[in-house]
């Protein structure tokens, strides 16, 4: 298989992430999660809540580590697991709508890709980041499937929240990130749309391998 990007964007919980972890494992490619960049400057606003956002992403030390997933160190320290908890998830579309943090965030991004090899999953990596991926997909599912689906994963990584509140989150995050001036989330032309509502994780797998084998 020749070498190529794979973009996977979609709205809030669609499982955009556990995916793309297994495509990048089984194609040999390099897994990037964008969304924990936004929720690790939203944790540095969050310990830092008097110093201005740009202020903060102009100083900010973020490195992302390769193993077995993701890993990400905000200013030398591993936040992978804090920048899942409540408090991130519910500031972090608000910060991702500054010009500033997405400027920092796209340039480190595309960088990541000059290689090909990539899987990175977000909102805005076909339309903004990678335009030119070999493949785009544009990852949905409904909200009920949406949500339970991050209720397990919650229950799993210790973290409490009831299923109405996940669908309110989700809800308030889809239209905060479909409706903001730079960058919205949005489908590209030339992205594939799936459907996973209904579909296995080794479905969803499946057909994402197949399509990338065909380029
Ligand atoms: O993917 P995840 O749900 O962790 O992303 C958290 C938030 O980060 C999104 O709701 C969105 O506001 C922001 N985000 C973004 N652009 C990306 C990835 C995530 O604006 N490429």
């Amino acid at each position: 298989m020749k070498k190529i990007n794979i973009a996977i964007d979609g709205p809030a919980a669609a499982g955009k992430s556990t995916i793309a972890k297994r495509v990048a494992e089984i194609l040999g490619m390099v897994y990037v999660d964008t969304g924990a960049m936004y929720r690790a400057i939203t944790l540095l606003h969050i310990q830092q809540p008097d110093k201005e956002i740009d202020d903060l992403v102009q100083s900010i030390d973020l490195k992302i580590v390769n193993d077995n997933g993701q890993r990400i160190y905000l200013n030398g320290i591993d936040v992978s697991d804090r920048i899942r908890a409540n408090d991130v998830t519910l500031n972090v579309s608000k910060v991702a709508s500054f010009a500033s943090v997405r400027t920092k965030l796209v340039k480190l991004q595309q960088e990541m890709t000059e290689n090909k090899g990539v899987v990175m999953d977000g909102r805005d990596i076909g339309t903004k980041v990678i335009p030119d991926a070999e493949l785009k997909i544009y990852m949905i599912a409904s909200v009920q499937e949406r949500a339970e689906r991050r209720l397990l994963d919650n229950q799993n990584r210790g973290i409490e929240a009831t299923l109405e509140e996940l669908i309110i989150d989700i809800e308030r995050r889809d239209h905060l990130d479909m409706t903001r001036e730079i960058s919205p989330l949005t489908k590209a032309d030339d992205a594939i749309e799936i459907d996973t509502t209904g579909m296995s994780i080794e479905e969803v797998t499946n057909r994402i391998i197949e399509l990338a084998r065909k380029k």
